[in-house]
């Protein structure tokens, strides 16, 4: 999986949030004698210029064993993380960043994360749109994936399922398959709070699409959603927005055009240049920016 039309050299002077104790993280790392103050020095410079998290960039550069860092990290700082507790049972094999943290596509995928990041600047909000243009491509593994990486970097995250036709996050994330959702909110404006379900895995938050809608389109058009949005930007540090297939349904571009940041996914063999040339075009056209092309082969 690889990101095209970001540009590389944006990530030196990436900002982000760790989330991790460095300090506190590189002592006892020191005291436990795996690693010596000098390798603690080139995984924080390592880090600094691929915009990792600090267990992270140790794992990458092979200072850490994977095994070690992660009992450490996920019982002593929240590193989110899907284990083998009976309880994680629930959670699809799909969320390939929880299960298997340091494997290449958690690798990929926090490269893309780390040029978005990069791509803001912002370090206080994040809000992208995943969009494909058509059905199958990946929008929603890449969407959860992505989400779930934010995450990892203690960014409280929201994952907002704005596909209101074929919902399946409820699935992935073992969710109450009839819980309320995003259209329930969106149609019945009186409901007292906002159904998002907290911390399914520790700091990501996923609102589900609820059941599907007869009429997508317009409630993703109301002012309702539109102050939503407003909202989830001052309570999350990252939103991402799964959508519907772009160029099937409108609905895609009209999230896109109130987040206003998208990134693309181009699955390899089976989306067209037409397409995505299309998909590309038609989410300008609504002022969103297109931050970059994800290459999805599988
Ligand atoms: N990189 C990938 N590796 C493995 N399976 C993938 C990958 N991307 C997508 N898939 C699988 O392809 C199928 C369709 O993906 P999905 O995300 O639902 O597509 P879309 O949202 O574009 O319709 C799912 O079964 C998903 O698990
Ligand atoms: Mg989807």
């Amino acid at each position: 999986m690889s990101m095209a039309g970001l540009d590389d050299t944006e990530r030196d002077d990436l900002e982000i949030h760790t989330g991790e104790h460095v300090a506190e993280l590189g002592d006892r790392l020191v005291k436990a004698g795996k690693l010596t103050p000098r390798q603690i020095a080139k995984v924080t410079e390592w880090q600094r210029r691929h915009g990792l998290t600090f267990s992270e960039a140790a794992i990458a550069k092979g200072l850490v064993r994977q095994e070690d860092l992660l009992v450490a990290l996920s019982r002593q700082y929240s590193y989110p993380i899907i284990d083998r507790d009976p309880h994680n049972e629930r959670f699809s094999r799909e969320l390939v960043v929880g299960h298997e943290p340091f494997g290449p596509v958690a690798e990929a995928i926090r490269s893309i994360r780390s040029a978005l990041v990069a791509s803001t600047r912002s370090t206080h909000n994040q809000s992208f749109v995943v969009a494909g243009a058509r059905k199958g491509v990946g929008t929603t593994f890449i969407a959860a994936n992505l989400a779930l990486s934010f995450a990892q970097m203690s960014l409280p995250t929201l994952l907002v399922e704005t596909d209101l036709r074929s919902p399946r996050l409820g699935q992935m994330f073992g969710l109450d398959r009839n819980g309320i959702g995003l259209s329930e909110l969106l149609r019945h404006k009186h409901l007292s709070r906002v159904p998002t379900s907290m911390d399914v895995i520790p700091g990501l938050s996923i609102l589900t699409a609820g059941s599907v809608s007869p009429n997508p389109q317009e409630l993703l058009c109301s002012g309702a959603f539109f102050d939503l949005i407003e909202e989830f930007q001052s309570q999350f540090g990252a939103v991402v927005y799964d959508t519907a297939p772009a160029l099937e349904f409108a609905d895609a571009s009209v999230v896109s055009a109130r987040i206003g940041n998208a990134i693309l996914v181009a699955r390899q063999h089976k989306s067209t240049f037409n397409d995505m040339a299309e998909l590309s075009r038609k989410l300008k056209t609504v002022q969103c920016n297109v931050l970059g092309t994800i290459m999805n082969s599988f």
